[in-house]
């Protein structure tokens, strides 16, 4: 792995693509969002008619869809078979489902196989849940957002039309559940990680932080 990898973990809200973006537009990073290929792989299956509470048939099927991942910072872009679907990967259809998928171990050895390619070159922000842990585990350096359970979910719900607070925190504490208590790459903080509460700063303090952090061990 060359160059310079920034590795951004954290649960869902915690302000992660915002973050990652701007702390690549601020260094002249790429930036993959590995949710992305996560919730393109669900996306997939959804349209292919599998039983999503089957993982044998997940396990079978997850190397069929081909996923690409456009990683520029200020436009990033995810493909499915050379269909867009950066929209309908956003669909609570979608986001109700992806924890099942990226549950199952040979969905996650498939994209992580293609985040490391894509990592490979150095000069990335990557985000996700096991960037630090799993698949960068040599990253320059590892950041841990989080932020209080009503800030995540006041946050997702100012995003997204049609949905209160209380509905969005509670569909974000069943998926902070899964993704943190699956057997494979769970979430959770990694060695050397520096982690960092976005609760009360604004989006310019956690990338001035981040961007302290980078400068510190890069
Ligand atoms: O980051 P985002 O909320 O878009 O991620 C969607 C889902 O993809 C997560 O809830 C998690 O289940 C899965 N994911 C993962 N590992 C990653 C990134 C995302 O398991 N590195």
């Amino acid at each position: 792995m060359g160059g310079l990898v920034v590795a951004m973990d954290g649960p869902s809200g915690s302000g992660k693509s915002s973050v990652s973006r701007g702390v690549a537009r601020a260094l002249g990073l790429r930036y993959l969002d590995t949710g992305a290929m996560y919730r393109a792989m669900t996306w997939w299956m959804l349209q292919q008619g599998l039983d999503l509470a089957d993982p044998a048939a997940l396990a079978a099927r997850c190397g069929e869809p081909a996923i690409t991942s456009g990683t520029d910072p200020d436009a990033p872009t995810i493909h499915v078979d050379g269909s867009d679907v950066a929209g309908p990967i956003r669909s609570t259809e979608v986001t109700a489902a992806v924890s099942a998928v990226a549950a199952v171990p040979e969905v996650r050895a498939r994209l992580v196989a293609m985040q490391r390619e894509i990592i490979g070159a150095g000069d990335i922000v990557v985000e996700g849940r096991d960037i630090g842990t799993v698949v960068a585990p040599d990253a320059t350096a590892k950041i841990y957002l989080t932020a209080s359970a009503e800030a995540r979910a006041q946050r997702r719900s100012a995003e997204l039309a049609g949905t209160t607070v209380e509905a969005q925190q509670a569909a974000m504490a069943r998926r902070d559940t899964l993704d943190s208590t699956r057997k494979t790459d769970p979430l959770s903080m990694a060695d050397g990680a520096v982690e960092l509460d976005t609760t009360s700063l604004t989006l310019d303090e956690v990338i001035d932080a981040v961007l302290g952090v980078v400068k510190e061990r890069g």
